[in-house]
């Protein structure tokens, strides 16, 4: 139950504004909003702070509930991309491969694939199924990310897109990192190319990182994600210096995600998330799949 009202808790993610991370109950990377949606909630509304996507996850998970997006304008660039239509052509091109959908995706071409998977659990959930050869959609640089560390072979398919805030962070940039922080440790997010994760120390998930920030022993980290992450870091942290790799690494669409829109969604008690219920049955089971191989 968040402070803001007895009958909301508040849910947010990683890389939304600290303010807006102050007043959640819980702020967790995507895989963990999940889990948080589907078991942490007691109150009858869930107010999901993050993108489009994450709302959807949420709604899907815990169908019980009533789930609140404070800005259905905060859409993940990248999940808009693919359409379930695309999807399918590639299905039909590959009859024997298995689809492994990004949780950056719709709730529609949830429902056209086999299992979801977070950039926590991609390479996990890939080396699980049976199917030696697997469509992976969005996103491009993650499925070369899987396709380096599994057996099994990785299909692109062409309309598949990147995340243009990783997407556009450069090995000059890293490069020019090192050389002001001569030591420092680098850490980047899968979403990023494969030519800067070879540049990296350490890949992984928002919340790998802020574990990872803890475990390190470097005094000073340059780090490859969204600037929101910083002031996590830095409390998970202390003593230790998070430099951003990019001044660019920030998503616009989290950032609409205030305070006072929060507030206003509770008192309104909306946006409400909605499902179209031909495809929700089918998004939820790939949904819960994912959660089954990582965890439960
Ligand atoms: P995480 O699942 O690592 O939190 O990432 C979500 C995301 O949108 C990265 O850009
Ligand atoms: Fe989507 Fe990229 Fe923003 Fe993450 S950072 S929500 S992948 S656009």
């Amino acid at each position: 139950m968040t402070t803001l009202h007895p009958d909301v808790t508040l849910l947010a993610h990683n890389y939304v504004r600290p303010e807006v991370q102050a007043a959640a109950d819980y702020v967790g990377d995507s895989l963990e909003l999940a889990r948080l949606a589907r078991d942490r909630v007691d109150t009858p509304y869930l107010v999901l702070a993050g993108v489009d996507f994450m709302a959807e996850t949420a709604a899907l998970l815990n169908p019980e509930k009533t789930v609140i997006h404070p800005e259905p304008f905060a859409r993940c660039a990248m999940a808009l991309r693919l359409t379930p239509g695309d999807l399918l052509e590639a299905r039909a091109r590959h009859p024997d491969a298995a689809v492994v959908s990004y949780v950056n995706s719709s709730a529609a071409v949830k429902a056209v694939s086999d299992v979801c998977c977070t950039s926590a659990n991609a390479v996990e959930v890939v080396n699980a199924l049976d199917e030696e050869t697997v469509i992976f959609v969005p996103d491009r640089n993650l499925a070369l990310h899987v396709a380096a560390r599994t057996d099994k072979r990785i299909i692109v398919v062409p309309e598949t897109g990147c995340c243009p805030v990783h997407h556009a962070l450069t090995v000059a940039e890293i490069r020019e990192s090192r050389r002001l922080y001569p030591g420092a440790e680098v850490m980047v997010h899968p979403e990023t190319t494969p030519e800067v994760q070879a540049e990296a120390d350490f890949i992984g998930s928002t919340s790998g990182m802020l574990r990872h920030a803890v475990a390190t022993t470097a005094e000073t980290v340059i780090v490859g994600t969204e600037t929101g992450l910083i002031p996590l870091l830095e409390k998970a942290s202390p003593g230790r210096r998070f430099i951003p790799a990019s001044p660019h690494l920030v998503c616009p669409d989290m950032k609409m995600i205030t305070l006072e829109l929060i507030e206003a969604a509770i008192a309104g008690k909306g946006p409400v998330v909605t499902i179209p219920g031909d495809i929700a049955p089918r998004a939820r089971a790939a949904l819960e799949r994912m959660l089954l191989i990582s965890g439960g």
